[in-house]
């Protein structure tokens, strides 16, 4: 039953992606809407290199659990003065979920926001940030392989996830028109991410090549109102995470910023089990972010109308190599769906240029 439904959908997506490479129209045209930021990964903490028990220090063991970092410096400007970095950590905390029926590793990434020192965030204008998952993990590459082209390394969305401007545009008029219920018990930007993941599920069953009924929303506060200075970030500094120090070295840009936890998701990881399939990003696949700013200085609220920005985030080790598939450590299964989804990429091109031979 279960490799049915992913029958049907790689065939969709398979026919999607034909479309697409018929139409080869870059649809990647807005650098406000989706800008080119550089994602910087832990060769850009460099303080880490002499700290030796910060999370971006390599693990003395060669099958330690393996951590995902990266950081995009200055990301969000939330005023004239003010503009916050994004860290995205995959692999802290870490475990197994499940029993006799079910049982599935798991870790969790977790997006914090980097501000200047002293910045008291909750008097800024408000800023929410929307993290996005596919079938509890990342979402899949198919245009591009996954074994790092230049394109990964910076903030742009692929093709299928943009498709033409479709998915900037649902979620946007989504984003315009949330309006949040005064009874609510979900701080607003929680709100907005269960709105718009409603909206989504409810409205289209695309969204980019992905079904929208496998896609999952989580929202946080970046600033604003509702901003909890006790979020400072709880990021480990030790490679066993038994030590916190939100003092010490941590992974963020510029390296004076002070880290604060925005949200977090449990990513499902399929690497030994029969659902293992090109359809799902595993942690090789890439994370959507959208921020969301409303309003400029003086309180001066413009809530119909909020600046939105898409950013897209592969992750990699420590190291700087890939993540493993779908395993919290290197050497677990997983290597075989890299394999696959490789395939994926080759049968889709080859469809699509037989496609086009009948054309
Ligand atoms: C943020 O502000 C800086 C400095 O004013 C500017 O250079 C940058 O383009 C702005 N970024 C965005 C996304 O608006
Ligand atoms: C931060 O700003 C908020 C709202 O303006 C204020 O209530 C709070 O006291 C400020 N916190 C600090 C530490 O200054
Ligand atoms: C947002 O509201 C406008 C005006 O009511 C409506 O035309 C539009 O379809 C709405 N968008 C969505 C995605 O519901
Ligand atoms: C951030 O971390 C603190 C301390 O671990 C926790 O109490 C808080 O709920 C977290 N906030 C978010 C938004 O995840």
């Amino acid at each position: 039953m279960k490799s049915f439904m992913h029958q049907g959908l790689s065939l969709t997506l398979f026919l999607k992606l034909a479309a697409l490479s018929l139409a080869q129209e870059d649809s990647n045209d807005d650098a406000t809407l989706n800008p080119a930021r550089d994602i910087l990964s832990c060769d850009a903490v460099s303080c880490s290199q002499n700290d030796m028990s910060t999370i971006c220090s390599q693990p003395s063991s060669d099958n330690a659990d393996e951590i995902g970092v990266g950081l995009v410096s200055k990301a969000i400007n939330v005023s004239d003065s003010t503009q916050l970095s994004l860290t995205l950590i995959d692999g802290y905390p870490v475990g197994s979920y499940g029993d006799s029926l079910s049982q599935y590793d798991y870790t969790t990434r977790t997006l914090y926001v980097g501000a200047p020192p002293d910045t008291n965030l909750s008097s800024q204008p408000r800023a929410c940030v929307l993290m996005m998952q596919h079938q509890a993990t990342t979402f899949p590459y198919a245009t591009q392989d996954s074994s790092g082209s230049d394109g990964q390394s910076v903030t742009t969305c692929p093709q299928e996830f943009l498709l033409d401007g479709t998915t900037t545009r649902a979620v946007l008029s989504n984003v315009g028109n949330f309006s949040y219920p005064s009874s609510a018990s979900l701080s607003y930007c929680e709100a907005l991410a269960q709105y718009v993941e409603y909206r989504i599920h409810n409205d289209d069953i695309a969204f980019g090549v992905y079904y929208s009924a496998l896609v999952t929303v989580a929202g946080g506060t970046v600033s604003g109102p509702g901003f909890a200075t006790y979020d400072a970030a709880d990021i480990p500094t030790s490679s066993d995470a038994t030590s916190t120090n939100p003092d010490s070295c941590q992974p963020v840009q510029p390296a004076n910023y002070q880290l604060y936890n925005v949200t977090s998701m449990t990513q499902v990881l399929r690497g030994g089990s029969m659902d293992q399939s090109p359809i799902t990003g595993g942690r090789t696949g890439y994370t959507p972010i959208v921020s969301v700013v409303y309003g400029g200085d003086d309180g001066d609220d413009d809530y119909s109308n909020p600046e939105v920005q898409f950013l897209c985030m592969h992750l990699r080790q420590r190291d700087n190599e890939e993540l493993p598939y779908s395993a919290i450590a290197n050497g677990g299964a997983g290597a075989s769906a890299i394999a696959e989804s490789c395939w994926l990429v080759v049968a889709g091109a080859l469809l699509a240029s037989v496609l086009y031979s009948y054309r």
